[in-house]
């Protein structure tokens, strides 16, 4: 269903993507983490949440049961959680902490509640952006998986990038959404 195009070859941030943001747009982060995506910037329109949180400007908050109220934001941009990775003994113990979940079946339960409740928090046409993974780790949200957002978000357009990291065989897919 979904196809995509590599147009870098670089890891593109958050922060440097076409993204047509505007002064006062309210943007939040479900799945903050150490805030590595957004560069540490924590600029004033982001909100950013995480179940565990690494730094007091960070909330604690579950993805699945968001402390907001309806229609609040403009735009949902986030990098969701994946599997605990088996290869613990991997040399960089970075590539390990972002690990949530045991199960893949576990962590799909979850993407059509994370998708509904993205939907309640933001306001009619508001865009969503994930930041995924493709290729063959089983571990992470992969472009297939993406149709699991469509009850609630029309996809608008969807790009990658090669993995920053020369080993890996993945490739991040960011994915642009209009809440229906
Ligand atoms: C891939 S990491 C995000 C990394 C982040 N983008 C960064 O640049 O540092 C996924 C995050 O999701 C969080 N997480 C896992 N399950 C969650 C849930 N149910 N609700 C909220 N956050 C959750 C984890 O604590 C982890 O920080």
């Amino acid at each position: 269903m979904y196809d995509y195009e590599v147009v870098d070859e670089k890891i593109i941030y958050f922060s440097q993507l076409p993204w047509k943001l505007v002064p006062f747009t309210f943007v939040l982060d479900p799945f903050a983490g150490e805030m590595k995506v957004w560069k540490n910037i924590e600029p004033i329109w982001l909100t950013a949440t995480d179940i565990n949180p690494s730094k007091p400007t960070i909330h604690k908050a579950d993805a699945s049961n968001l402390p907001f109220a309806d229609n609040v934001f403009d735009a949902i941009w986030t990098d969701p959680p994946h599997l605990i990775r088996n290869d613990l003994k991997h040399w960089n113990k970075n590539y390990l902490k972002f690990g949530n979940y045991k199960n893949r079946k576990e962590l799909e339960k979850l993407w059509p509640e994370w998708s509904t409740e993205f939907h309640r928090v933001t306001r009619p046409g508001a865009n969503l952006m994930l930041k995924t993974v493709d290729g063959p780790d089983y571990r992470v949200l992969k472009v297939k998986d993406l149709e699991m957002f469509s009850d609630n978000w029309t996809l608008l357009d969807i790009f990658g990038s090669k993995s920053g990291a020369g080993w890996s065989k993945t490739t991040t897919i960011y994915s642009y959404w209009e809440r229906k």
